[in-house]
């Protein structure tokens, strides 16, 4: 489809299988991950192996400057770009009751998983808007990658339930703000999925979905995310700008 897709935290994980999922769709990659060239060196190659162009810029997502350093090196390298999938998020260190939970924690989880792609989203909508402006046709979409944990309690990390749920009304945020310039905003809502980031729970939830937690009885895996963002950068959800798509095996159907 020879669009440029740029996907934050994408050297692992469910960044990933977005990642994967977009190459093989036909998108040229740029990877904006905090960790190192040389750790992510694997990864870049097997996306690469798609015979797509990959573009790695390392970047911490909260450090707001940083984010022009990277759309310069994407501006330099591809010239455009149609498609960001916000993805990079952090969960707590520890996962600590809200009586006790830290205000450092508070402030890391809101700056990473909020605050930075609220801002990414700003200077690409820009970027996108003088691209669309040059170009009538030039197809776009935004994609946040937010969580269950948007609108699901969890007290033992209240932060990053709160960094979620902000980051669902800033889709619908931009959503609005973009509608007039043709550009969809839309978020998708995993569920439980097999990454780093839930290695330390598995036993938890390898017992809650053996007692039926979700309708569909397996973990979540990154390219169960990466095929639902493919199908938007395709363009394949034109009517349904602001919404949130679910990945959740069916744990937030309501029961009796
Ligand atoms: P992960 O920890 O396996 O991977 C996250 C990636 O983001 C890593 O490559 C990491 O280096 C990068 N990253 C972390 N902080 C960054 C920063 N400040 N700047 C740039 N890159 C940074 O996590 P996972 O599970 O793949 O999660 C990805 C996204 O999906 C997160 O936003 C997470 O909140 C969300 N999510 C995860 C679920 C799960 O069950 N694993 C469920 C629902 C949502």
């Amino acid at each position: 489809m020879n669009k440029v897709a740029l996907v934050t935290g994408g050297a692992r994980g469910i960044g990933f299988g977005i990642a994967l999922s977009l190459a093989k769709v036909g998108c040229d990659l740029a990877i904006g991950d905090i960790r190192e060239d040389k750790q992510v060196t694997t990864a870049m190659e097997q996306l690469r192996a798609t015979g797509r162009e990959v573009l790695f810029c390392q970047v911490d997502i909260a450090d707001l400057h940083a984010h022009k350093i990277m759309l310069d090196e994407i501006k330099n390298r591809f010239g455009r770009l149609n498609v960001l999938v916000n993805n990079a998020g952090i969960a707590p260190r520890e996962r600590k009751d809200i009586l006790e939970a830290s205000e450092e924690s508070f402030d890391k989880l809101i700056s990473v998983n909020l605050k930075g792609p609220y801002f990414l989203t700003q200077s690409v909508a820009n970027w996108i808007i003088e691209q669309k402006q040059a170009t009538e046709e030039f197809a776009s979409c935004i994609v946040n990658i937010t969580s269950i944990s948007s609108t699901t309690a969890s007290t033992s990390r209240g932060d990053y339930c709160l960094s979620k749920a902000a980051l669902s009304m800033s889709t619908r945020l931009w959503a609005v703000r973009l509608s007039e310039h043709d550009i969809p905003v839309y978020e998708i809502r995993p569920g439980i999925i097999q990454t780093d980031m839930t290695s330390g729970v598995k036993e938890k939830y390898d017992k809650l979905i053996a007692e039926g937690l979700l309708l569909q009885k397996r973990w979540g895996l990154p390219e169960d995310v990466g095929r639902a963002v493919a199908m938007l950068a395709r363009g394949d959800l034109p009517y349904s700008t602001g919404q949130a798509i679910m990945v959740d095996g069916g744990f937030s159907i309501e029961r009796l």
